[in-house]
């Protein structure tokens, strides 16, 4: 049959630039921040706790934003949709995606909100905690969906972030019809448990009828079943998307396929800098296996070696070039 996709992977996500540096765990509490979770933040909020924190770096970011990274770095053909304003850190963003091998067309606000800023507290223990300005994201809208884009590409990621910018949903549910009217697959990462406390009842229903492939973290998924443990939400998630690939930090990955079930190991022997990006940068590896036909436990064996890129250093984009690492590793 002939293959008409000219893509692997288009993201639509929030566009973000990240302000990343080390913090005691007292500053956490000061701010009443819950570890390893994001919570969202008005400009004025925003400023406060950048004065409070330590020196920082600027880095690009955005959780599928990061995922298409990974899946250029990996050789894998990417683009972005997300809203950036016309400012310095939208310019930052643009540059570093397209840097990174990511097509991103999307027209830049031209008023309103900044660029979209997340502070992200990098612990002792390499546990990171955020808090982000959504800024410029909350423009995001249906007219920002480029129907050709997502119809050229065999899988379509969206972040469940998308979901607190109002308008953004809009454009979430574009995308999703857009692709499967093509035949295309959808991809949807839970992003994070508050996140998911919010919108439970619409995120269980895009993954009862909508999704193909799903991504979330341990305490995502129990957040999205209310279960009282990983082995419940296994089984409630069990049979309702064609892929499920679910990651428990240092304990790896379960990836649900069919009826089949594979445990898949975390790498061994990682550096652990910074745990920004672990998930985003496993979605990248698991989604760019999927596009090239691979089987899915080598999926989330690739998801593992490029988390461990991800969690090695500062920030989320990956610095090595992932193609070599995998080919190294003889995936
Ligand atoms: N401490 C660790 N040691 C080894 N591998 C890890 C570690 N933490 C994460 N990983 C790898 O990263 C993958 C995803 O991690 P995790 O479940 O923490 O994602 P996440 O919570 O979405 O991460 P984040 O949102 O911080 O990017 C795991 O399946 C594993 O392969
Ligand atoms: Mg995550």
């Amino acid at each position: 049959m002939a293959r008409t996709e000219t893509l692997d992977v288009v993201a639509v996500g929030n566009a973000i630039v990240d302000v990343v540096a080390r913090a005691e765990d007292r500053l956490l509490r000061r701010h009443g921040l819950t570890k390893g979770t994001m919570r969202l933040v008005d400009e004025a909020a925003a400023r406060h706790l950048y004065d409070a924190m330590g020196p920082g770096i600027e880095i690009s970011g955005g959780s599928a934003a990061n995922t298409v990274a990974g899946v250029a770095s990996l050789g894998g053909r990417a683009a972005f949709i997300g809203k950036v304003r016309d400012d310095q850190l939208g310019q930052v963003f643009r540059h570093d995606i397209q840097a990174a091998g990511v097509a991103f067309a999307t027209a830049p606000a031209s008023d309103g909100a900044a660029t979209a800023r997340c502070l992200i507290m990098v612990t002792p223990d390499a546990q990171r905690t955020m808090s982000t300005y959504l800024g410029a994201c909350v423009g995001l809208g249906p007219a920002d969906i480029d129907a050709q884009v997502i119809g050229s590409a065999q899988v379509t990621y969206l972040e469940g972030y998308l979901w607190d910018p109002p308008q953004a949903k809009a454009a979430f549910r574009l995308a999703m019809k857009v692709a499967s009217e093509k035949g295309r697959q959808v991809a949807l990462t839970l992003s994070d448990p508050f996140c998911v406390d919010r919108w439970r009842d619409e995120f269980r229903d895009l993954v009862d009828n909508h999704v193909d492939i799903l991504f979330a973290n341990e305490t995502e998924i129990i957040a999205l079943y209310r279960a009282k443990d990983f082995a419940e939400a296994l089984n409630a998630v069990r049979g309702k998307t064609a892929f499920a690939a679910l990651t428990r930090s240092e304990k790896g990955s379960v990836v649900l396929a069919g009826d089949d079930t594979y445990v898949i190991a975390a790498e061994p022997d990682v550096q652990l800098v910074d745990t920004t990006g672990a998930g985003d940068l496993y979605a990248a590896g698991f989604l760019h296996g999927l596009t090239q036909g691979r089987d899915p436990a080598t999926c989330g064996r690739i998801g593992s070696l490029c988390a461990a890129e991800a969690i090695s250093h500062f920030g989320a984009r990956p610095e090595t070039a992932l193609a070599e690492l995998v080919r190294r590793r003889n995936l």
